[in-house]
């Protein structure tokens, strides 16, 4: 089994070092290779994504990713900035699909943003499309008529993008509480009515899966007002980015929310993916050893459920930080003082 791990920038070394960690701790062997991505790769390599990183990334079963994003390089092109790194491998690997499961673990109620009587209710799986949507159109800017300045970022998806995807969602809903609720904004974009008109077509074969739909400013607000009505919410690119960081509050904290993004490429093992938290680098705190590696370790028990088949060994990963978490370890995020590394050893304890 190989594991590509690009830690990358910020907080990205810091939380990916404890993942590593608990993977050193089980019975089961796996190689990993690592690689430049984000503004660590355009320093080194003078690119995000360097060509050899992304042979490293073909070449494994699963990819454990860390953070990208490095306020330096932001007012270089567009093609050079470090996020192009996770762009770029989620399109040139065909990782379409991100499952990004939100949750409140046991006793952690009180540290969620919401009542905690309306935060225990909280067990939600947002399926997000990744390869498409405003941020894979035709972008630039361009001088108006009257002589503006204008930026365009062109909203576009086609039919097929949208079945494999709301495929993704029916299969994930089927697997749990079967409820599957579409958001959008179809009132007001064309893409959008496409999206709900082929989610539509596609529930045809999911008779068994109770399909919802909901614009996606009502799903901000549900989504505080009671989250435990979703089950699985199937959404484009843009609204899966800004709901899962919502989510994120809602369960208590971004240092928490794992993700899983899947393709339709098979390994030995399982599915090939790529896992990473749903947080960026957190310049703000990067290198004070004080980030919150729970979301990455999570991420890691993704990986072995996905890719590798290991079932058994994510659910004792899984248990284990909910175990760290019953116990009052908890990260700055969440009111704590457990140090990142802090975290780590209590996530092994426990393990
Ligand atoms: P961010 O997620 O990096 O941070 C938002 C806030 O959450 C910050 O206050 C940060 O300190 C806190 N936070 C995030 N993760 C945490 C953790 N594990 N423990 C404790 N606190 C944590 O979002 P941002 O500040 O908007 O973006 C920073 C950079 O990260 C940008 O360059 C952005 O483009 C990039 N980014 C990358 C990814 C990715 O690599 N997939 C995701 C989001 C943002
Ligand atoms: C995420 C991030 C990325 C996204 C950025 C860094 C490109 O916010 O993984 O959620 O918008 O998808
Ligand atoms: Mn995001």
């Amino acid at each position: 089994m190989k594991i590509a791990v690009f830690a990358g920038d910020g907080i990205g070394p810091e939380v990916t070092a404890q993942a590593l960690r608990v993977l050193d701790a089980l019975p089961i062997k796996v190689s990993l290779i690592e690689g430049d991505v984000g503004g660590v790769a355009y320093k080194r390599h003078g690119l995000p994504l360097p060509a050899e990183t992304l042979v490293a990334a073909r070449e494994a079963d699963a990819i454990l990713f860390g953070a990208v994003g490095d306020f330096d390089c932001d007012h270089l092109e567009r093609h050079l900035r470090p996020e192009q790194a996770i762009l770029g491998l989620r399109s040139e690997l065909g990782l379409f699909a991100n499952l990004r499961p939100a949750k409140v673990f046991p006793g952690m109620e009180g540290h969620s943003a919401l009542k905690p009587e309306i935060a225990g209710a909280i067990d939600l799986l947002i399926v997000r499309e990744l390869n498409g949507d405003v941020y894979f159109g035709e972008k630039g800017t361009r001088t108006t008529a009257q002589g503006l300045r204008e930026g365009y970022d062109i909203m576009s998806y086609d039919e097929g993008e949208v079945r494999r995807i709301a495929i993704a969602g029916f299969e994930a809903a089927r697997k749990r509480r079967g409820k599957l609720c579409s958001v959008d904004k179809a009132n007001v974009l064309e893409t959008s009515q496409l999206w709900r008109d082929v989610v539509i077509e596609t529930h045809a074969d999911y008779a068994d899966v109770e399909l919802s739909h909901m614009y996606v400013d009502n799903a901000a607000m549900q989504l505080v007002k009671s989250p435990g009505q979703f089950d699985v919410v199937v959404t484009g690119n843009l609204f899966g980015d800004i709901l899962s960081d919502q989510a994120s509050m809602c369960v208590g904290s971004i240092g928490l929310l794992a993700s899983a993004s899947l393709g339709e490429r098979k390994t030995a093992y399982g599915t090939f993916g790529l896992y990473e938290p749903i947080h960026g680098s957190a310049p703000d705190i990067a290198g004070k050893g004080i980030a919150n590696p729970m979301a990455t370790i999570l991420s890691l028990a993704e990986l072995l459920r996905h890719s590798l088949g290991e079932e058994q060994q994510a659910a004792r990963i899984e248990a284990a930080v909910a175990a760290a978490l019953a116990d009052g370890v908890l990260g700055g995020d969440l009111g704590g003082t457990a140090n990142c590394s802090e975290i780590g050893d209590a996530v092994l304890t426990r393990l």
